[in-house]
């Protein structure tokens, strides 16, 4: 099955799965990432199914989320990937991403990942990763985004993209007194060495 046949099923059932207004967030992450996907010489189809896909089990009991990231964890080459996947928050990125492989049949496994990493992102992660990262934070139903702020983000290389991205991130979870995930801050890192980010 091609990548845009299997994004009809899964939008198909979208409805059935998620809530209204998490449906069309994911909608809208799939329009934005198949966007990127187009300018940066991707499959657009394949950012648009990573889109569509990476909510996709967020509204499942916590329990069948956790069996399915565990499936997910278990396949990783590095053990030390997983608990930062397991958290309570993270897990339905790698639930989905098990999902998709189990009762889909995908096996792209730049797709698996983007999926399973796109709440808190990974130091090395791939172009698909980032453009699915970035436009789950960037879509334009995020109310606490100004749209001069999502203009110039989506203007930039992918790298910059990424980077201006967490910025905002971190700003904004400061400014609501919110502990940053250690992840966010190691992806950070990885992205200015040498500066500090406390
Ligand atoms: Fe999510
Ligand atoms: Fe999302």
């Amino acid at each position: 099955m091609d990548y845009a046949e299997l994004s009809r099923i899964l939008d198909a059932s979208l409805d059935d799965r998620l809530s209204p207004g998490r449906a069309a967030h994911s909608r809208r992450v799939a329009e934005m990432s198949a966007s990127l996907c187009a300018r940066e010489g991707l499959d657009p189809e394949r950012g648009r199914l990573a889109g569509l896909a990476h909510d996709f089990c967020k509204e499942l009991p916590k329990g069948e989320q956790r069996e399915l990231a565990a499936i997910y964890a278990r396949g990783l080459a590095d053990a030390s990937d997983s608990s930062t996947l397991m958290a309570d928050k993270v897990m339905h990125g790698p639930a989905a991403s098990a999902l998709l492989a189990r009762d889909y049949g995908v096996s792209d496994r730049e797709l698996l990942e983007a999926v399973a990493v796109h709440t808190v992102g990974k130091p090395g992660m791939g172009s698909l990763a980032v453009i699915v990262y970035c436009s789950d934070k960037l879509e334009p139903g995020r109310e606490r985004i100004d749209s001069s702020y999502r203009e110039r983000c989506l203007g930039l290389p992918l790298r910059d993209m990424l980077l201006a991205v967490i910025e905002g991130v971190l700003r904004w979870m400061r400014s609501q007194g919110k502990a940053v995930a250690p992840e966010t801050l190691i992806l950070y890192s990885s992205l200015t060495p040498g500066t500090p980010t406390k």
